[in-house]
């Protein structure tokens, strides 16, 4: 049998299974790259720019169709200023502040109010034209900043992007009037679009002809399954991981099935990185013990937690949302909340 050498490999280029790398052109989304272009397009001339407000589930290319248009507007010159903000990291109007500050090199930020942060960053702002995605909104525990923004940048489109339609609906209505944002859906792919996208990132990816159609064909069917072209990605890299460590020369079905069984316990469908430290702090808890919500709250506030039960309840359940957590509902029973999932759920 033809096996793989010790020097091989089944994979010509790691990076186009990363969850950050970002494809050229994007496909199935040209609908909504033109609306995000419509947005900003006054901003070229010289004029204010439109508001947006993107929602759609997990992984299907939100965050990607931001970050593409970005690059271009970086490549175009420095007229417009792209300004990326995470808000599940930098989650208050004084972190976010101090972020721009940052993305615009602002040094001078030391004891400053977020007042005066706002006032430093409009002076520099005002000069040109600004595009600001606020992502994943909805865990931003104040929006102040956004009626700073609006009021204060002259020149100006606005990007918030979350999971949940709603929120936007939740707005502070004096925020909400100076916004007026357009409404933007990104839906899930169907069945042949994830296949385009997970074909073309193996294309990139792997060593021509290594991965076997049945192979695919299954990762494929998991990912339309599950929605979120994170976990094909997850589940290629994995399936390829499986067959060098077995030394052949070829990904087949029997790799890709045990990727699966892998993802059950490995996939978390966003990077810890993502999170901010007291969602890693949670998680480090719930990876150690698993129990109901309230027997969960007890540990933490042994461990010298200081939160609200119902603050620790909304980020259990931001958790399980974005399924960095697991949840196991038995009639009429409390949910018994555990890290990994159940290798049978899929
Ligand atoms: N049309 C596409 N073509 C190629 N890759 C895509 C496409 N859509 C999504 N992806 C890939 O899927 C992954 C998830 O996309 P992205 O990060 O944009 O998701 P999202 O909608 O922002 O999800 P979340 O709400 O969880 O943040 C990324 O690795 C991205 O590159
Ligand atoms: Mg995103």
């Amino acid at each position: 049998m033809d096996f793989l050498r010790d020097d091989e490999s089944l994979i010509k280029d790691e990076t186009p299974l990363c969850y950050d790398y970002i494809p050229k052109p994007i496909k199935y989304r040209e609908g909504q790259q033109q609306e995000i272009s419509y947005a900003i397009k006054p901003l070229l001339n010289g004029r204010d720019g439109g508001n947006l407000f993107v929602y759609g589930s997990p992984g299907v290319g939100k965050t990607l169709a931001v970050k593409y248009l970005f690059r271009e507007i970086e490549f175009e010159g420095d007229n417009i200023i792209p300004i990326y903000i995470n808000c599940w990291k930098k989650d208050t109007s004084h972190r976010i502040a101090l972020e721009i500050c940052k993305a615009i090199g602002y040094k001078w930020t030391h004891n400053k109010g977020t007042d005066e942060l706002l006032k430093s960053i409009t002076e520099i702002l005002n000069k040109k034209s600004t595009v600001i995605c606020l992502d994943e909104i909805d865990k931003a525990k104040d929006t102040d900043i956004i009626y700073n923004l609006c009021e204060d940048l002259n020149k100006k489109s606005i990007i918030m992007i979350t999971n949940y339609r709603d929120w936007i609906a939740d707005l502070d209505d004096r925020i909400r009037s100076r916004l007026v944002p357009q409404s933007l859906e990104f839906e899930a792919y169907n069945a042949s679009e994830v296949s385009g996208i997970l074909r073309e990132r193996c294309n990139f990816a792997f060593v021509p002809g290594v991965l076997n159609d049945e192979a695919f064909d299954l990762v494929a069917r998991k990912t339309c399954e599950l929605k979120d072209i994170r976990s094909g990605l997850f589940l290629l890299k994995k399936a390829a991981d499986e067959a060098e460590r077995k030394s052949s020369r070829e990904i087949k079905l029997e790799h890709a099935k045990l990727a699966i069984e892998k993802f059950s316990s490995e996939f978390k469908i966003k990077n810890a990185k993502e999170f901010g430290d007291e969602e890693n702090s949670l998680i480090e808890i719930i990876k150690e013990n698993s129990g109901t919500i309230k027997e969960l709250y007890g540990i933490y506030i042994k461990k010298g937690g200081n939160k609200s039960y119902r603050t620790f309840y909304r980020k259990i359940d931001e958790l399980l949302e974005n399924h960095m957590i697991e949840a196991d509902e038995k009639d009429g029973k409390a949910r018994i909340i555990s890290y990994g999932r159940k290798l049978t759920d899929f």
